[in-house]
Order: C-alpha cells, then structure tokens, then sequence
C-alpha cells in the first residue's frame, strides 16, 4: 500500500454497486505504515482561534519544529529556517485531534536542507478516523557560530 494513501475499508464487500450507493464509504485514510512521525502533539483549547478551530499560526509553528528535527541531523549542528516554500491546510484541524507530523529530507544544497512535512489528524479516535490536513515544504540553513550559511558535513 502506499504511504498516506486510501485503503480499503474493514467492513463489507467493496463491490461496485456498493461503492455506487455509498460514495467514499470504502475509502479510508490511514497513517503512513512506512515512516514514524518526528513529532505528535494533541492541540488545546489555548490554540483555537476565535471559530473554535486549531489556529493556523500554531500549526505553522508546529510544522516549523517538526520540519527542523531531520534538518538538524543532516546538518549535525544548528539551523536556521530561511524559507517556507509551500504550505497548505487541506482540512480544518480541531481541538482534542491527535496530530502526527511526518517530515523527511527531500533536497539538500551546499548549506540548504528542504523538508518536506506532512500532517495527519487522528479524529474521533474511538473510530478511527484518519485526516490528512496540513502538507508544507520548508527549507533550513545550517549555520555556524556567527549565525552564518556552513557547508553541511559530508554523510558517513
Ligand atoms: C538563513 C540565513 C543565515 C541565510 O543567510 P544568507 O546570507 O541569506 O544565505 P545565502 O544567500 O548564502 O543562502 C544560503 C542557502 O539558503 C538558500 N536560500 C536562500 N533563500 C532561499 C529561499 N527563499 N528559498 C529557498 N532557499 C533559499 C540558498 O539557495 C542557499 O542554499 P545552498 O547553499 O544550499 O545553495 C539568513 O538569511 C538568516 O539569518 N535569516 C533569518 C533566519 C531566521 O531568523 N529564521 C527564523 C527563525 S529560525
């Protein structure tokens, strides 16, 4: 199965007919069985906007954290964000969601590392529910003492 992606449902026979009278009822969003989150972290009341949703400046935040954890390895030192090059909130996020962040390493430069992040929401988690709500590609510079680009380490 593919990462993030759609997998059968559970209960009953995924048959054509069925598929037609119950659209998306056999279509199921699961974790990605190929990769661990970097980060999962439950939002609270106190990072709701003022609609009662999860505020998108928190997720930012918490995309930021989870997208410089493999950043910092490749560049075994400290980072600096220096761009978010892309950043969609697919669904609304809502409090009491278990998010799980996954991030991986998609490019790296000289002294530039470009992660990729995806977010999954763990929702009414007596059944199941699984949403993809947040995908962000960000990029980070390894930096030295004096705050400025370094080279990244060459890998072992
Ligand atoms: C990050 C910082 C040190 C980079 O310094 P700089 O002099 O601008 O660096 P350079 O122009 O040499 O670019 C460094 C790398 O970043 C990349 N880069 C710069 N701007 C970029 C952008 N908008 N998008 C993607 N990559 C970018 C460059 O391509 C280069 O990559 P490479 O070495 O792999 O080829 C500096 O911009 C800075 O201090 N910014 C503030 C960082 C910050 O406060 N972040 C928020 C809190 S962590």
């Amino acid at each position: 199965m593919k990462k993030g992606k759609k997998a059968s449902g559970g209960k009953g026979k995924a048959t054509p007919a069925a598929k037609k009278a119950r659209p998306g009822a056999f279509d199921k969003v699961v974790l990605p069985i190929d990769r661990m989150p970097v980060l999962r972290v439950l939002p609270m009341p106190a990072d709701a906007n003022i609609h009662g949703d999860v505020f998108g400046g928190w997720i930012m935040a918490q995309v930021d954290i989870a997208g410089s954890l493999p950043a910092v390895k490749r560049a075994n030192g400290r980072i600096a964000t220096v761009a978010v090059n892309s950043f969609l909130f697919k669904q609304p996020v809502f409090v009491g969601d278990l998010l799980s962040f996954y991030a991986e390493v998609v490019k790296v430069g000289t002294t530039s590392i470009t992660v990729q992040v995806e977010v999954y929401a763990e929702r009414n988690r007596l059944n199941a529910e699984v949403v993809k709500v947040t995908e962000a590609t960000l990029t980070y510079v390894a930096t030295d003492e004096f705050r400025k680009p370094r080279p990244l380490p060459l890998l072992a």
